[in-house]
């Protein structure tokens, strides 16, 4: 199976010690994260688009997967999580009302006081573009990157708080709390 996102790795011991064990895993991809935590003892929601959920219902693992959900139910299903992950969907939503309304599903299913865990790739300094390309909806080289700022002005209208960051290499991971 593959390797778990390192943001969620480095980040369950402290969500286990504050007591956030159930988890929307928010654009689950091949799962990795989700079965990551069901077997840390998390109790684990796992959603994507539905031509995605579609291909992983028969998995033998889904077993341990409290629920697989389509994105389309997320606006409805009011799961009240004690933490959302998500990692590497975020900057890979190019549209602003796409990523509004990811947001919008994520803090309509969790609870006030939660967690969203985001993990995207960032942009290196060497890789930013001119002066031309403040925004970065701008050009095909940025635009798939994300720096903790730009997470923070899209995210706070939704009532996401930064509580922790870090980066490595091509990543950026940050911690949100919901108020
Ligand atoms: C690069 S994969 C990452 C998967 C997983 N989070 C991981 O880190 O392995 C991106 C996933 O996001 C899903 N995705 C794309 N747009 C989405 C959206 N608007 N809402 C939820 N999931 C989405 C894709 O179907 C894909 O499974």
């Amino acid at each position: 199976m593959t390797i778990v996102a390192e943001s969620v790795r480095r980040y369950s011991t402290f969500f286990k010690k504050s007591q956030a064990t159930e988890v929307l895993d928010y654009g689950t991809g091949n799962m990795r994260n989700a079965f990551f935590m069901a077997k840390q003892g998390f109790k684990v929601f796992a959603a994507d688009i539905p031509e995605q959920i579609e291909k992983l219902r028969d998995r033998p693992l889904v077993k341990n997967i409290e629920r697989l959900m389509a994105t389309d139910e997320l606006p409805d299903s009011r799961l009240n999580v004690d933490l959302v992950l998500s990692t590497y969907v975020f900057n890979i939503i190019m549209e602003s009302s796409e990523r509004h309304l990811y947001l919008e599903n994520a803090v309509a299913n969790l609870k006030p006081g939660g967690y969203l865990l985001m993990e995207v790739r960032c942009r290196k300094p060497h890789e930013r573009c001119d002066t031309t390309c403040s925004d970065y909806f701008s050009c095909s080289d940025c635009s798939k990157t994300l720096t903790h700022e730009e997470l923070d002005g899209l995210l706070n209208p939704h009532g996401l708080r930064r509580i922790s960051h870090y980066y490595r290499s091509h990543a950026v991971s940050a911690i949100y709390q919901y108020n």
